[in-house]
């Protein structure tokens, strides 16, 4: 953490230890999953707050088809939230939740994944590759970074799974999220590293803000509602400062870090450290 960080540490917690307030995303929002195992199997059934753990094809659960080479499942949560994780509430008949293995949550703001949907879309918020058995009910997924994104998905890996393993299904989906409180700024951290992909989400359109500090680039993350990551850069005498919703940042930004033109790179994280769900 640098010497910033830790001003706005100091300003922050005297006041409350966790500057976010914690909430569950409503339920009965737009769902679409792959493929059907049944053609009655509903993906609305796993985000309308019933919890049972018995497929019942078109009642509860829902269930993807045997063969599907890449199974996923996809909300439109309608409006962009802050996510810090969710409890996935498994099938526990007919010892099926042995099956939740090498799965995993990603979310993302951009709409192409509603129509063409690829994992290569999503921020990774988790993935779990341990088999779980009942006792292990709800599956914990605590995003290893708070993203924030419109497109939530549940999604499987088949590679290495064996065949016993393959099936898809779950039965209710609890999603938790967070607001910002503005007034309270959050300790940051700088970032070691970043993971870069072509969909990122870059809050900054075109040119980047320019700033007399640091702390007015985090000001900027802070005011705006679903920034969380900030990154700053001195060139030609100037402090330049986009704005990041997600941990990942576009590839073309990749450059940024070994030239040495470039001084001052800093990739921060506001609101870092999330309490599991
Ligand atoms: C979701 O919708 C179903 C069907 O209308 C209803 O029975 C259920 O109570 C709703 N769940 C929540 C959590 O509002
Ligand atoms: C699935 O997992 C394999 C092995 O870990 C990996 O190589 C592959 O990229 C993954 N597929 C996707 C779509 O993430
Ligand atoms: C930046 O450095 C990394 C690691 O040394 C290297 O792989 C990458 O090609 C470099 N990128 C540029 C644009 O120089
Ligand atoms: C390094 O940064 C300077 C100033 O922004 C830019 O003109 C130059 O193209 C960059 N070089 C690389 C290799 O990205």
């Amino acid at each position: 953490m640098n010497i910033i960080g830790l001003i706005l540490l100091a300003m922050c917690l005297p006041i409350i230890t966790d500057c976010r307030n914690f909430f569950m995303v409503p339920k009965n929002l737009t769902a679409k999953q792959s493929t059907k195992h049944q053609t009655e199997d509903n993906p609305n059934l796993v985000n309308n707050g019933d919890r049972s753990g018995t497929y019942v094809s078109g009642v509860t659960c829902t269930h993807a088809s045997g063969d599907d080479p890449g199974p996923w499942w996809l909300l439109d949560m309608g409006q962009t939230y802050l996510i810090s994780g969710v409890n996935i509430w498994n099938r526990l008949d007919n010892d099926c939740a042995q099956r939740f293995t090498h799965s995993g949550v990603g979310i993302t703001s951009d709409p192409t994944v509603w129509t063409d949907f690829s994992i290569d879309l999503l921020d990774p918020c988790h993935f779990r590759t341990d088999v779980p058995t009942v006792a292990d009910n709800p599956l914990k997924f605590t995003c290893a970074r708070p993203t924030s994104g419109r497109y939530l998905a549940v999604y499987k890996n088949l590679t290495g799974v064996p065949d016993l393993l393959t099936g898809f299904h779950f039965c209710e989906i609890d999603i938790y999220a967070f607001t910002k409180d503005s007034s309270k700024l959050v300790v940051t951290e700088t970032q070691a590293s970043f993971s870069a992909s072509s969909t990122a989400g870059l809050l900054t359109a075109s040119a980047p803000h320019r700033v007399r500090s640091q702390l007015e680039c985090m000001l900027l993350c802070s005011s705006h509602p679903y920034c969380l990551y900030a990154l700053t850069r001195t060139t030609s005498a100037v402090l330049e400062c986009w704005l990041f919703s997600s941990f990942s940042i576009p590839t073309s930004f990749i450059s940024l870090f070994n030239n040495s033109s470039n001084d001052g790179v800093r990739f921060l994280g506001l609101y870092g450290g999330l309490s599991k769900p």
